[in-house]
């Protein structure tokens, strides 16, 4: 969203509420390598995009939350004393934060919100994070709450967990508030300990192909997951008892303890994989070895496809279409899974005609529309301070 649109938000927060809103910024992710680690006190390795979701939120004098959706041109009310999920619903984002801040005692009054944003719902770049976080940010500065960034991550996670259902790891709040214009951020998912690496795109850019399949099976396939490495790590410390996450776990253990039982194996070999790759793969980013990098990103999706089973054929088949294509370093599913968007590396110069082709295979194989975005890294959540007093 350009500068004019806030003003926009604005506008039309005034029209429908009248009253001046604080206005929140909470971006997208992507994340470079470092897939369903997270919840497994590994390491991950996003950064924040130049998409986001906008909140604009003032008080009411009563108790009612009236919320409105941009995108879906869609209103919500809701009462503060008595928030619920009324099933699947873009409103247990908001709501999901407020009853996170209920339960640590801090004083809400009801609300009309407006959210808006130029994130693309659904494809994979966390964007129920960005409302969560959105939402977060607006909160603490309209009610005074001054809680940490850190703090803020942590209700975001737990609404998403408690309120909407599905228990992610904490990757994409952090990304969302934590991001840095122009660096990748390696975060220690066990510690909460980060450094940020600068991530030159000079000759290359981060294209995200979106596959349009919204990973609506997503939510209980991923809870499945994480059970199934919780049932890993359960079977390992009856032999092992200081292990206390499959980041204290290695091959020789797995196949020690767990080889009987073939799920459960290939779940964790592709984790305990996937955090060994990572810590490598840093060490290329490091040496500036992108094509090092690249293989690995790869073998990240052949283990995400074939160990993980959290692929989907329309993701299977992106990462195909651009295997052959030597402009294109790096390519995998990218996210939770089972639908969204393929995160690839591709030589700038051949940007366009990558999309061009892989567009139109796309289309030929599927018969789906391809949505393509040029990804860049930008900075984390903010308050649009500026616009609160024009
Ligand atoms: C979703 C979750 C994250 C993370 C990824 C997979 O985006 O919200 O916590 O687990 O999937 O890496």
């Amino acid at each position: 969203m350009i500068m004019c649109d806030v003003e926009r938000l604005y506008k039309i927060f005034r029209q429908l509420y009248h009253a001046d809103p604080v206005i929140a910024r909470a971006p997208g992710r992507i994340n470079l390598i470092g897939e369903h680690t997270d919840y497994n006190n590994g390491f991950v390795l996003p950064a924040a995009i130049d998409k986001s979701v906008y909140v604009a939120v003032s008080k009411r004098s009563d108790n009612e939350i009236h919320l409105h959706a941009e995108e879906y041109n869609e209103n919500y009310i809701a009462d503060i004393e008595n928030l619920h999920q009324s099933k699947f619903h873009w409103s247990g984002y908001v709501l999901g934060v407020a009853e996170q801040l209920q339960k640590r005692n801090c004083p809400l009054t009801g609300f009309n919100m407006i959210i808006d944003g130029d994130l693309p719902l659904g494809a994979g770049m966390a964007s129920s994070a960005a409302i969560e976080c959105a939402a977060a940010f607006a909160f603490n500065e309209l009610f005074e709450l001054e809680l940490s960034k850190l703090d803020m991550v942590k209700i975001a996670q737990k609404a998403e967990q408690d309120f909407v259902g599905l228990q992610c790891g904490i990757m994409d709040m952090f990304t969302s508030i934590f991001g840095k214009k122009d660096h990748v951020i390696c975060l220690d998912c066990r510690s909460f300990e980060y450094e940020y690496y600068p991530f030159k795109q000079d000759g290359v850019k981060i294209v995200l192909l979106d596959t349009s399949i919204k990973h609506s099976l997503a939510s209980s396939e991923y809870n499945t997951r994480r059970r199934q490495c919780e049932e890993g790590v359960a079977i390992i410390q009856q032999h092992e008892p200081e292990v206390q996450s499959l980041r204290d776990v290695n091959m020789s253990m797995l196949n020690k303890y767990v080889a009987h039982n073939t799920i459960i194996y290939n779940r964790c070999r592709f984790v305990v994989e996937e955090i060994e790759r990572l810590v490598d793969a840093c060490k290329d980013l490091q040496l500036n070895d992108i094509a090092a990098f690249g293989k690995k990103m790869y073998a990240t999706h052949t283990g995400l496809s074939k160990l993980y089973e959290v692929s989907c054929k329309e993701l299977d088949l992106l990462v195909d279409l651009v295997r052959p294509d030597r402009s294109v370093i790096g390519a995998r599913m990218m996210g939770g899974g089972f639908g969204g968007c393929t995160i690839n590396i591709v030589k700038t110069d051949a940007v366009e005609e990558l999309i061009y082709n892989t567009r139109n295979a796309y289309r030929d194989k599927t018969g789906m529309n391809l949505n393509a975005y040029v990804a860049v890294i930008g900075g984390g959540a903010n308050i649009m301070e500026e616009l609160m007093h024009v």
